[in-house]
């Protein structure tokens, strides 16, 4: 078509007249938009908005989230994904011989509590300034792949918060809370009083380890206390590592073998 057939086709078409060319401008004369089109293409473009926010909201809580604004959370929402109490993998690609072993995956599904799905959000409450500085490491490209592991005091610091309260907290655990609103290792020892060797044991007052030294999200969990108590009949649950088994692991999962 030459430029000339294809302006005189537009301006013959009533509908694109006002978006045709400048050279059909002021032919036609342009309509003035009723005050209640206005209003209307307003209140279209507020609902739009509304709703585009609440689903943006309801989306940030899913863990695809994750990984569509930030592609290394992708081995975490496939880790977590996993089907519960089979072979699987961890966050590093290792397997696992029992999935309930990686505390992401146990906790996903679970008819314990009030709520039947555990998401990211749940354990990774969002907090904008961790937000922010993870967000700005991501873009300069400022962080080692595999990520270096958090522990619960690195996760919670955020929030001025202490470790323990990843895992025990007024919406998680609560029952394991004394009075001061902090984890009281006491409640915590008679959770496991009937294991042979109790991992919860409040022998060595002074070696209260975090909850993540031995319950990991993303990976084997290890019972720690086999650092030292290696000889004696410790239960290591199914899936779970020894301390020296979990050593082992970080060091092939980061190529320092
Ligand atoms: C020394 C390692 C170790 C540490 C530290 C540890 N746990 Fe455990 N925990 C275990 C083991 C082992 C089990 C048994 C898991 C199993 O049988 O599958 C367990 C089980 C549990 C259970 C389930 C108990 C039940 O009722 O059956 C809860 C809840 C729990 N731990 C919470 C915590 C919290 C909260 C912390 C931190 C304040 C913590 N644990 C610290 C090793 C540990
Ligand atoms: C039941 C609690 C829980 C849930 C649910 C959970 N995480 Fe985690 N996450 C942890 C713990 C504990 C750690 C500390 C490192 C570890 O133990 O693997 C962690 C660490 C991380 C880290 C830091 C890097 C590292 O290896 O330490 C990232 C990133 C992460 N999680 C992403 C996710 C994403 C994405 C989801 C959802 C798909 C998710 N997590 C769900 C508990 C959880
Ligand atoms: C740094 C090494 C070390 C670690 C880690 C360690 N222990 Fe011990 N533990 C010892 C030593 C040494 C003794 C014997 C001396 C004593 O009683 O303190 C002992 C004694 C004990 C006893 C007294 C009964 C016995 O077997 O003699 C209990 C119970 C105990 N440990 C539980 C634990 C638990 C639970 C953990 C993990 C949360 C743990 N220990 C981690 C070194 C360790």
């Amino acid at each position: 078509m030459k430029e000339e057939q294809k302006v005189e086709a537009m301006n013959s078409a009533p509908d694109s007249a006002e978006a045709a060319t400048p050279t059909a401008k002021g032919k036609k004369k342009r309509k003035k938009m009723s005050r209640k089109k206005f209003w209307s293409i307003i209140g279209i473009v507020v609902v739009v908005l509304v709703i585009a926010g609440a689903g943006m909201w309801k989306w940030h809580e899913e863990p695809s989230f994750c990984s569509t604004f930030c592609h290394i959370e992708a081995d975490y929402v496939a880790n977590y994904s996993q089907e519960q109490g089979v072979q699987g993998t961890d966050k590093y690609g290792n397997p696992v011989s029992n999935t309930n072993a990686m505390m992401s995956v146990l906790h996903r599904s679970n008819d314990t509590t009030a709520k039947s799905e555990i998401k990211c959000v749940d354990c990774h409450v969002p907090n904008m300034e961790e937000l922010a500085h993870d967000g700005v490491n991501f873009v300069s490209g400022n962080y080692y792949l595999p990520r270096t592991e958090r522990d619960g005091a690195a996760l919670m610091k955020w929030d001025g918060k202490e470790s323990s309260q990843l895992c025990a907290n007024e919406n998680c655990h609560s029952y394991l809370l004394g009075a001061d609103g902090k984890v009281d290792r006491k409640k915590l020892e008679k959770t496991t009083a009937d294991m042979e060797f109790n991992p919860h044991d409040t022998h060595h007052a002074n070696l209260e380890m975090q909850c993540t030294t031995c319950h990991k999200g993303h990976r084997a969990s290890v019972v720690a206390c086999t650092g030292c108590h290696e000889h004696e009949n410790v239960e290591v649950p199914d899936g779970w590592l020894t301390y020296q088994q979990s050593q082992d692991l970080m060091a092939k999962s980061f190529g320092n073998e």
